[in-house]
Order: C-alpha cells, then structure tokens, then sequence
C-alpha cells in the first residue's frame, strides 16, 4: 500500500474518534536541534493535519506526542531522554496517548538500545531517512497497539508526500531543505552518520517549492543543507533563480563550509538584491593544528583570507559563526589563535559550544581529553570577546536607520539577522503585520538586540 493511502486510513479513524468523543483528536510536536529538523517538523504537522488531527496547545492534553529529535551534542540527548522520561507518568493516567520519537536521535544505535530498555512507553520510532512512512507507522500503532517501528540506514526515493504543500509554523517565513545529509565527516560530528551521505534535491523542485510559499504570502526564505557550498546543481545558479521569484523579499541560507565558499557565490551574494548581507560560517576553531585533527580541510590563514575578501567584495556583510572549545587536545596556544581568530574576523557574532563527545565519531578514540573545569574556563573567555564584538557592532547602529522584517508588532530583524525592538510613533501596532519591511531608526542597544523607532 502505498504511504498517501495510510493517511486516508488513518483519517478514517480520526472520523471515527470523532464519532465517539465528539472532538478531534489532537497532537504536539516538539522539535530540537537545527532548522532541517524545524523544517521536517511542518512537514510532519502537514501529514497529522491531513490525516485528520487538531494542534493540541499543550502536551499534556494531546492524544499524541511526536518529538523531532537532535543528538549533535549529549545535552540535547540528555533533555529529550528527561522529556521522555517524565511522559512515562502521563501515559499511566492516559493510557491511549500515543508518544512518537522521529529524527536524528533514533538513528544511533545506542539510543534504540537505551530505549529498548528503560522507555517501553515510546509507540511509534522513525528516523531522518523516512518521515514519509509515518502514516503507515501511525496506522499500524492505531490498529495493533503495538510499538511500530522503522529505521532506515539511507535516503528513500525522495519525493514529498504532500508536493508543495505551504503548511508552515510561521506565517512570513520558510526554511526549504535543498538537500539532505552530509559528506564532510569533521572528526567531532555524528551529523554524517544519523543524516547520510549528501543528496541535492532538483532545482526545479526547489523553485516550485518556494513558488508556492511565495504566492501564499511568505516572504523570506531559507535555504537549508549542512553544507550548501557543495549543492549538486550549483548554488550560486540556484540562489540567482531564487532571485527572480516574485513576492519573495529575503533569500538566508545555511550553512556555508569555508572550503567550499567559491568566488562565483560571493559575487552571487553581492549581486543578488535580495540576498541577505549576512554569512554564517563556521571557523570551529582558530588553531591551524586543531583545525587538521576537526578534519575541517583549511587553515586559520585560509580563513581569514576567506573573511577579508568577503569584507572587501561585500563591506556592509555581517558575519557569524560556530566555535567549538575543548576539542580532544586543545592546548592553551591553540585557544589563544581561536581569541585571535574571532578578533581578527571580528564575527558580529557567534554560537559557542563545549566539545562533546559522540560515540562512532573519530574524535570519540581521542584520547587527550580537555577536564571540564579548562573547556568551561577557556568557554566562559570566548563568550566575553565574542559578546564585547557583538555589543560593538550593535553600537554602530545607533543612529542609523536599518531595514526590518517585522516578525511581530514590536520586533523584527535586519537585513545582517540583528533582532530590533521597536516602537511605533505614527503607525498602530495592529498595523504591523509579519513580513512587512518597516524603517527603523536604532537609538540603543544591548548585546543581543537593537532598539528603535518606526520612522
Ligand atoms: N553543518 C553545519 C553545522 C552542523 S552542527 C556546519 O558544518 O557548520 C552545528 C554546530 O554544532 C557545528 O557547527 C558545531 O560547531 C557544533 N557541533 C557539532 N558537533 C559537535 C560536538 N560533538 N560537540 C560540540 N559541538 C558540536
Ligand atoms: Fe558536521 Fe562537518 Fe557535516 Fe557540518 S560539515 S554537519 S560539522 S560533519
Ligand atoms: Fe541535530 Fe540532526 Fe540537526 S543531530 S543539529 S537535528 S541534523
């Protein structure tokens, strides 16, 4: 059977929960982790809604839990675990609530046998590679009342089972996956083995896809891959096709590998109106040494050569970035050359994060391990720089007035992804709608926003 005919089935149960309890029944998704997985996550509530299921505004009183999953460090591991943990109690007193457990985390080994163990009250498990089979998973937890579970080790036959569906969490905004997996293998990273090796969806997919967001009132969008460099059909042609889509305003993408970063797209950033001035691209680390055992494939030279002809082509372009501190080996010279590094590029800023280590990466068989009072300590210095940058580049705004996309009646971001407040002299806040580009004029600040008035 095919997966479309299971949401008919399952919608024909739905009817029939209908029937009995007078309402619909109804489910939550929480997501973790990256945009890709917010994105799968739409596409997860498009197919519940088709097959028949309200949103639940709260956990607690859905019929079924779905958790969209990130285990890229063990933190975020450790929290979905607690979550699951603390449904254990809920499902005792609403035995017919259905728990689902989809994304990366399902794809390591470990988690299934973790799971296999301790949490029995888990119904419905799937992984990255097969979002789509999630009616028939549901299905057959509906009519057996039996965990149902599928993990695929690599991609299925792409194709979307609801094709250019719009259903979307944010009325003016869209992430849209160009393509899936990773081949990069960074010694520290289990991204490569939950999500597979790269797959480029067509460009004219892709164009269909944000057509159909565009005519239905999103304004910016997204384009997502763990390295969008090495997009199979040429990045810097897809986003210049993008470019022409009418009533789109914003193009984003994430994320941009340095080795890949090529002159062709740099001048496509610069070209391309609609492109935003902004580039996130990760340094990791700024120690040539530590950057070889990442297996990043540059050098801390590379890379600030890579941000001065950024600057030089581009001078108004923002750039962020991703640090990771405490790699297996990290000496206190290496995380000197990672200060020097952020200075030099001078990042507006940056996500930090604590080495952590994950099972069946390289980096796992390292045996230089960092104590965590060094890492926590060495951390604690890179916040410090990198907030003082922020709050400096934050400062050059005063005064000035910066295009915003409103994302509420009071706060938005720039054209560099700066969140602003603002407060609204001549307009009525109900005016403001999501997407529209209002003319702010900044007239203070803190490290992590802008302030200022509607013009
Ligand atoms: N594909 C993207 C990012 C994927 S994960 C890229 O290459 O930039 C997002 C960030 O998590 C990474 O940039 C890295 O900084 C961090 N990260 C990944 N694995 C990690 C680990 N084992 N410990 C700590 N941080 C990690
Ligand atoms: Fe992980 Fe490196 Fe791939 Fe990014 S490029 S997902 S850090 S392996
Ligand atoms: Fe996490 Fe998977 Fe994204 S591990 S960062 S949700 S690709």
């Amino acid at each position: 059977m095919k997966n479309f005919e299971y949401i008919q089935r399952v919608e024909t149960l739905s009817n029939g929960f209908f029937a009995e309890n007078f309402r619909k029944p109804t489910m939550f998704i929480q997501t973790f982790g990256c945009q890709m997985n917010e994105r799968e996550s739409e596409k997860l509530n498009s197919l519940l809604l088709a097959m028949g299921y309200l949103e639940s505004p709260s956990e607690e009183s859905a019929d079924l839990v779905l958790y969209n999953t990130c285990c890229v460090r063990e933190k975020a591991e450790t929290k979905i675990f607690g979550k699951l943990g603390s449904l254990k109690s809920q499902k005792r007193t609403q035995p017919n609530k259905i728990v689902a457990l989809c994304g990366c985390m399902p794809q390591r080994p470990e988690v299934i046998e973790e799971i296999n163990a301790h949490y029995k009250h888990i119904d419905i498990i799937f992984g990255t590679f097969n979002k789509n089979s999630f009616p028939k998973l549901l299905y057959q937890r509906l009519t057996t009342g039996k965990r149902a579970v599928e993990i695929l080790t690599e991609h299925e036959e792409e194709s979307e089972l609801l094709e250019n569906d719009t259903t979307r969490f944010l009325p003016h905004k869209a992430g849209i996956t160009i393509m899936h997996g990773c081949n990069n293998f960074c010694a520290y990273c289990i991204v490569p083995y939950v999500r597979g090796r790269e797959k480029s969806r067509k460009i004219a997919d892709i164009l269909a896809e944000i057509t159909a967001l565009a005519n239905d009132g999103v304004k910016e969008v997204m384009l997502l891959g763990q390295n969008v460099n090495s997009y199979e059909y040429g990045f810097a042609e897809l986003i210049q096709q993008v470019n022409e889509i009418e009533n789109i305003q914003r193009i984003r993408f994430m994320t941009s590998h340095p080795k890949d970063l090529s002159d062709d797209l740099i001048a496509t950033i610069k070209n391309c109106e609609k492109v935003c001035k902004h580039l996130h691209l990760p340094v990791q680390s700024g120690s040539s040494r530590i950057l070889q055992a990442m297996n990043r494939g540059y050098t801390q030279e590379h890379y600030l050569e890579l941000t001065n002809k950024l600057k030089s082509a581009i001078p108004n372009i923002t750039l962020t970035t991703d640090i990771i501190v405490g790699f297996p080996g990290e000496t206190e010279e290496d995380f000197l050359q990672t200060l020097e590094t952020v200075r030099l590029a001078n990042f507006a800023g940056a996500f930090t994060f604590l080495y952590s280590k994950r099972s069946g990466t390289p980096a796992a068989d390292l045996t230089e391990i960092i104590p965590k009072s060094t890492a926590k300590e060495r951390f604690d210095r890179l916040v410090e720089l990198v907030n003082s940058l922020q709050l400096k580049h934050n400062q050059n705004y005063i005064g000035k007035n910066v295009a915003v996309m409103a994302d509420s009646a009071t706060s938005g971001r720039t054209d560099g992804n700066v969140l602003v407040h603002f407060d609204i002299d001549k307009l009525e806040t109900s005016q403001v709608k999501p997407g529209d580009i209002l003319s702010v004029k900044i007239i203070g600040c803190q490290t992590f926003y802008l302030k200022g008035t509607v013009e």
